[in-house]
């Protein structure tokens, strides 16, 4: 039986169960079963955490996952992109209240930015000589300013919509994941 896990709720949850159906695959975990098993095929589903998924990847725990290059590069798991599906484009960006005045990296000085992405922040604050703080937080990203948990935040950005519901504006993006199909 082929073990394959998908993200449970998310950006990648609709397009992941799409991509499975049109492989002629049927699932029928209506009642929000973590672990489902195909009804014409060997196959397997768990549905978890992306955040998780690199980590069940590399245990053998799954055969194969679907997870966002984000999270491949910060788990930094010894496991292996075998091919780009095409969907999920996004970018990592640094946001900060709109009402902050900020022209460089340089305005974040001794400032804490709540991220779930350390590594790929703390990385990317040592090649721009920042010395801003990290605040490791594992969800729910973007409330952190505006509840006074952080100064600025390190997020996914897709559609932009999570930043300006919760009045954040993008200053600086760190990375941008591609969609292309190849591998
Ligand atoms: C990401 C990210 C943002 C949101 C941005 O969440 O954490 O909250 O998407 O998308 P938008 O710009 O279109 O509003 P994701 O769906 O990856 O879920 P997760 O963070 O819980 O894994
Ligand atoms: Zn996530």
């Amino acid at each position: 039986m082929l073990k394959i896990a998908i993200q449970k709720s998310g950006r990648l949850y609709e397009d992941s169960i799409k991509l499975l159906k049109e492989c002629g695959i049927q699932l029928n975990n209506g009642n929000k079963q973590l672990k489902t098993v195909a009804d014409n095929f060997p196959l397997e589903v768990y549905f978890l955490r992306d955040d998780d998924i690199p980590q069940y990847v590399f245990d053998a725990v799954a055969d194969v996952g679907i997870v966002g290059e984000n999270v491949l590069l910060e788990k930094n798991k010894d496991i292996d992109l075998v091919y780009r599906l095409g969907f999920g484009k996004c970018r990592l960006s640094i946001a900060v209240p709109k009402s902050m005045q900020y022209n460089s990296i340089k305005d974040l000085e001794g400032l804490k930015i709540a991220s779930t992405y350390s590594n790929i922040l703390q990385k990317y604050l040592d090649e721009k000589k920042s010395n801003a703080e990290i605040h490791e937080i594992s969800g729910s990203v973007e409330i952190a300013p505006g509840i006074g948990l952080a100064d600025a935040i390190c997020d996914l950005v897709s559609s932009g919509s999570t930043l300006f519901t919760n009045g954040l504006k993008e200053v600086e993006v760190i990375l941008r994941f591609r969609s292309s199909v190849d591998s």
